[in-house]
């Protein structure tokens, strides 16, 4: 550490950082606009001016940025200096002249950057009389409003999107005070990560499209820790509610898993909560006109059902907490218990968690794949399937070139300076998968092929980094020389990564990664193993020891069972309505409990109405194997309640000891690291409901929060008294204590004079470091301490064309794949329609142009698709997007005969 001294009181510092980095991290109020934690210093605002001295002696000093002066040992400095303070004042006047100072009618008032930095300066009063420069605004899509008379040119969002996320389609235009910030024309952003914009822009110019519609001031939110459903990655979350109505998803920071910033579904996803689809009171149906039920009508219905004697079998979730999971396992026996997921996705998933734990390969965090040096995607697409962990590959490129950096002694947070000296150059990145992914344009090396070729390259890369993993016959020339390419990088690198999952539903190409870690290990190489998993609670259920989906098909077809309670799932997404559709009439009973009116709780007898993450609280286990807790937000209206306490409802009615004793979610909890080992850490994953900090529970409501008198006014002008919370340490209101909170129940970000989500820099350790008393989560899977397990030799053949059939591989959409955030408006009108996607050559051998309808024949339904042209799939491979509506619940790869105008089309 360096010792510096600012108002000539001395204080330890990095001296890697700057002195911006510095004071921030010791709570000095410093303002700037366009350096940002994690993407560097450009020195382009001169907002952050402060004086400098040589030493002691030096009277007069010397004004420099403190984003670009290092924190160097002896450093002397002056915030309060009044000519530093005077020259902020100025800089920030200057911007303000053309400002258009409608804080009132912009979304982003009260919560902005620019005006609290306006404050901290000082400047209140606007002598500039002369007219302000305008700008024509850009639709950019359903997800970011624009105002570009807002801005103050600091460049964060062209920077953000084009450097740090890697979009093309939006830049810096023009010169002078007449820069413009946009897209070339209109048009709906391209880039997977636009949403941060409103988040790293200072003022209003981004601002959320989606809480537009349904607009209120940020501080009027009712708010809560959370944690992102919308993939397996578990993103940090703080969604906020008014009126009963959920408004947005802002980033929540965890330095371990999402940092900074939050992909578009996970942002825009949240819709779903208000969507017309909810089930929000008990439905009773089948043989009869569905109709609404009371609560205790619902209990008294469905007691002696579960009652002693009764056959009934529990389908659990990957997208219901651990808690629901778990109440559902015992209502019905752990023996009854049923995974709900794809037969194809069932073994993979177990088989990751078998991996991860029995061999010495570490699963990282987002943050650590960040930090990663030479990284092999096997199979995915990353930024269609786990977006964010796209974010952090992105990132990952520049950490071997970062060494040019570093050989010429530049400080690695002097963004330009970086960049400028490390030009185009990039790390080793190798992606194999059969279709393009967004992350080619900095890949060394993008391998288009079958899943089993996939799975041969690994196998391939493995062999050559031990000769006793098994070795790949007949591997052509070029792919042996791109397997030892790879090898060689990984094998030089630092921190290499090996990136595989599910989303190809091969079991070699998982087997095949599991190789490659296993073998660099073996070579004394520190490998990580990162498997993305589809959904938030993928490896929580997996870790529940369930038995498979067919399983509990063959349990009905066999008569075995009175009633089938199916938790948070959409089947028909799971399995093909010829298995469902058998299943779910195959008993008297079907208790659905789940968030919207999808095809299964539409065939349900009776459907509960289960609260969403915004409504509930629970737990969550991520692809890293984290286990997070999420809380409730607000009390939803009607009988919707979590699954897990339906359940423990139904129980208790039933006369169930365990529904009687299990009050709250910790007793829940409690239970369930009792009685499954490989959860006996989740209870530290969070502080329990009795946390008290002197005495007071953490408000969901911010100090500002205004109108709460008012709000019910017209129906009683007396003050309602909030709900209470039994279950957490939050309250329901503004009133509680006023202390930081730990990690894990941080419900907003907020500080004196810092109230944009700036105000992270006061909840960390130091800016960008982890923060206070550590990041939010408890990893539940950990490495093995020695090499337990073997290598994997199930080596697949090599594909083969066939000139009759195709083979269809699954494609993903960011917006579309994904069940529940397709019921969110902005994500829905971006998702594509169903497509069936070719090679070029293949598409014109057929003689079928792009859009040209083609039927495709699945076990003897025929679906008819227009045709896609995807350039770069392999000759003879087809691709279907997943999850779109039509084309749920198949089962990827298949081969598959293409008909064309009613005649079997043949690719040679
Ligand atoms: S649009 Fe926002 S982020 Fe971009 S330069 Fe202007 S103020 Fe900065
Ligand atoms: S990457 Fe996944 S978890 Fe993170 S915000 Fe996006 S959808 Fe949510
Ligand atoms: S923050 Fe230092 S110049 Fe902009």
């Amino acid at each position: 550490m360096a010792r510096i001294y600012v108002e000539d009181r001395s204080y330890l510092a990095d001296p890697k950082q700057n002195l911006l980095h510095a004071c921030l991290s010791l709570g000095f109020n410093l303002p700037y606009f366009c350096w940002h934690p994690v993407m560097g210093s450009v020195g382009a605002c001169r907002q952050c001016a402060v004086k400098h001295f040589k030493d002691e002696k030096d009277t007069h000093g010397k004004l420099v940025m403190a984003c670009m002066t290092p924190a160097a040992e002896g450093t002397r400095i002056s915030i309060k200096d009044p000519e530093a303070v005077a020259f902020r004042a100025g800089i920030i006047e200057g911007m303000m002249t053309n400002h258009p100072h409608d804080c009132p009618v912009c979304d982003e008032g009260g919560h902005c950057h620019l005006q609290d930095m306006t404050v901290m300066t000082g400047h209140a009063y606007r002598r500039y009389a002369f007219q302000k420069r305008t700008f024509r605004n850009q639709y950019l899509g359903p997800l970011v409003n624009h105002e570009m008379n807002r801005c103050i040119q600091c460049y964060r969002c062209v920077r953000f999107y084009r450097e740090y996320a890697g979009g093309r389609d939006f830049d810096a235009f023009g010169l002078r005070d007449q820069v413009y910030f946009g897209r070339q024309a209109d048009g709906v952003l391209e880039n997977e990560f636009s949403g941060n914009l409103a988040e790293v822009c200072p003022t209003g110019v981004f601002t959320d499209k989606t809480l537009k519609r349904h607009y209120t001031r940020k501080w009027d939110m009712q708010m809560a820790p959370s944690v992102c459903v919308h993939c397996g990655l578990g993103c940090n979350t703080t969604p906020g509610e008014r009126y009963g109505m959920l408004r947005q998803i802002v980033t929540r920071y965890n330095r371990e898993v999402n940092g900074y910033f939050l992909c578009d579904r996970g942002r825009y996803g949240y819709e779903f909560v208000n969507s017309d689809r909810r089930i929000r009171q008990p439905r009773l149906a089948r043989d009869q006109q569905p109709k609404s039920i009371t609560k205790a009508e619902a209990l008294q219905h469905l007691a002696p059902l579960i009652a002693e004697g009764k056959r009934v079998i529990g389908i659990g979730s990957p997208r219901a907490s651990l808690e629901s999971n778990f109440v559902l396992r015992t209502l019905v026996g752990p023996e009854r218990f049923y995974a709900g997921v794809s037969d194809d996705h069932f073994p993979l998933i177990s088989a990751m968690i078998e991996i991860l734990r029995h061999s010495p390969v570490h699963s990282p965090s987002l943050r650590e794949i960040e930090l990663s040096d030479a990284v092999l995607i096997l199979g995915e697409d990353v930024t269609n399937i786990a977006p964010r962990m796209a974010l952090s590959l992105r990132q990952s490129v520049r950490q071997q070139p970062m060494q040019i950096a570093d050989k010429m002694r530049i400080p690695l947070w002097d963004d330009h300076a970086v960049r400028d000296a490390l030009q185009d150059a990039k790390g080793p990145l190798f992606i194999a998968t059969p279709a393009a992914t967004h992350l080619d344009d900095v890949a060394t090396h993008s391998y288009r092929a079958a899943p089993n070729d996939v799975a041969r390259l690994g196998f391939a890369i493995a062999h050559l980094l031990d000769k006793n993993a098994p070795a790949v016959s007949d591997l052509p020339a070029d792919v042996r020389a791109l397997a030892d390419g790879i090898a060689q990088a990984l094998q030089k690198a630092q921190r290499p990564l090996v990136i595989s999952g599910a989303s190809c539903n091969s079991m070699a190409i998982v087997q095949a990664a599991a190789n490659v870690a296993r073998a660099l290990v073996i070579a004394g190489v520190p490998a990580a193993l990162s498997f993305i998993v589809p959904e938030c609670n993928s490896f929580g259920l997996a870790l529940m020891e369930s038995a498979s989906l067919s399983q509990a098909f063959d349990a009905v077809l066999g008569g075995a069972v009175d009633a089938i309670v199916v938790l948070e799932n959409d089947l028909y997404r799971r399995a093909p309505a010829r298995s469902v559709d058998p299943f779910l009439a195959g008993a008297k009973h079907v208790i659905v409990l789940d968030h919207l009116l999808n095809q299964t709780a539409e065939t349900a007898t009776l459907a509960l109405p289960a609260g969403t993450f915004a409504e509930t609280d629970g737990t969550l286990v991520s692809g890293e194997g984290r286990a997070q807790r999420f809380y409730q937000v607000f009390v939803p209206d009607g009988d919707i309640q979590a699954s897990w306490q339906w359940l423990r409802d139904v129980m208790a009615a039933a006369g169930r000891q365990e529904g009687i004793a299990w009050k709250h979610i910790d007793d829940v909890i409690a239970a369930m690291a009792a009685a499954i080992p490989a959860l006996a850490q989740v209870q530290q994953a969070a502080p329990d409901a009795t946390f008290r900090i002197a005495g007071e529970k953490v408000p969901r409501e911010p100090e500002r929060y205004s109108g709460r008198t008012a709000m019910l006014a017209n129906i009683s002008v007396h003050e309602p008294k909030p709900p209470d919370d039994p279950n957490t340490p939050f309250s329901f209101s503004m009133e509680g204590t006023l202390e930081q909170p730990p990690a894990a129940l941080i419900p907003f970000f907020w500080s004196p004079g810092w109230n944009s989500i700036q105000a992270t820099n006061f909840y960390q350790t130091e800016i960008a470091g982890p923060l206070r008393g550590g990041d939010p989560g408890v990893r539940l899977i950990e490495p093995a301490p020695q090499l337990h397990d073997t290598y994997f030799g199930q080596i697949p053949t090599a594909f083969t064309r066939s000139s009759d059939e195709w083979l269809l591989v699954p494609l993903y959409h960011i917006f579309g794949s994904e069940e529940l955030s397709l019921s969110a408006s902005g994500v829905a009108e971006l998702a594509p329609k169903p497509y069936l996607a070719l090679n070029a050559e293949d598409a014109k051998r057929l003689g079928i142009e792009p859009g040209e309808q083609i039927t495709m024949k699945l076990e003897g339904t025929a679906h008819c698709l227009p045709v896609k042209i995807k350039a770069e799939l392999p000759l003879g491979i087809a691709g279907l997007p997943v999850g779109l509506s039509g084309l749920a619940g198949i089962s990827l790869p298949v081969w598959s005969v293409l008909e064309r105008e009613g005649k079997p089309a043949h690719s040679s």
